[in-house]
């Protein structure tokens, strides 16, 4: 059953979706905007997940599944940061000069970049899903996990689950 931390992850997608329909459609101002809404939202995900979602896990009793090390996940983040900084970075110098002859090849050059984004957060993702998750359900009885979610969730007052689309 999907819980809150499947619909964050499903709602960034679409938000990293609606920027990139915007960068191919060439309009730039719009993509930034959707960048920064997409980044802002990634960065205050990742927060929550650390200061409150990690912590638990790190103190969940047996042995810790092959490929879910909490050192893994913060890696990862760290990762996921520096790739965001890069995709600002190279969408704000395309901004500078939208009417120079290479502007397209730039937004491949960025669209190739993002694909590393896209890749990297689905098996980051894909590794909280079936491994945290169910560590922290064995751990907590469903109710507990459920529990937990609304309390890590809700202090995310940038990702509703529903809200990219609006
Ligand atoms: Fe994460
Ligand atoms: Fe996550």
């Amino acid at each position: 059953m999907p819980t809150a931390l499947h619909q964050h992850h499903a709602a960034l997608r679409e938000r990293f979706l609606l920027h990139q329909e915007a960068l191919i459609g060439l309009d730039l101002d719009l993509a930034q905007q959707r960048l920064r809404d997409h980044a802002s939202a990634l960065r205050e995900h990742i927060r929550c997940e650390e200061r409150l979602l990690l912590p638990r896990y790190a103190t969940c009793n047996g042995e810790v599944p092959r490929g879910g090390s909490v050192t893994i996940f913060f890696d990862e983040h760290r990762k996921i940061e520096r790739l965001l900084e890069q995709l600002e970075g190279l969408l704000s110098s395309l901004c500078q000069d939208p009417s120079h002859p290479q502007l397209r090849r730039g937004v491949l050059k960025l669209l190739e970049r993002e694909i590393l984004l896209t890749h990297l957060l689905e098996h980051h993702e894909h590794r909280e899903e079936s491994i945290l998750l169910p560590t922290l359900q064995t751990e907590l009885g469903e109710q507990g996990l459920a529990d937990l979610l609304v309390t890590v969730f809700t202090s995310d007052g940038s990702l509703e689950p529903d809200s990219a689309a609006t």
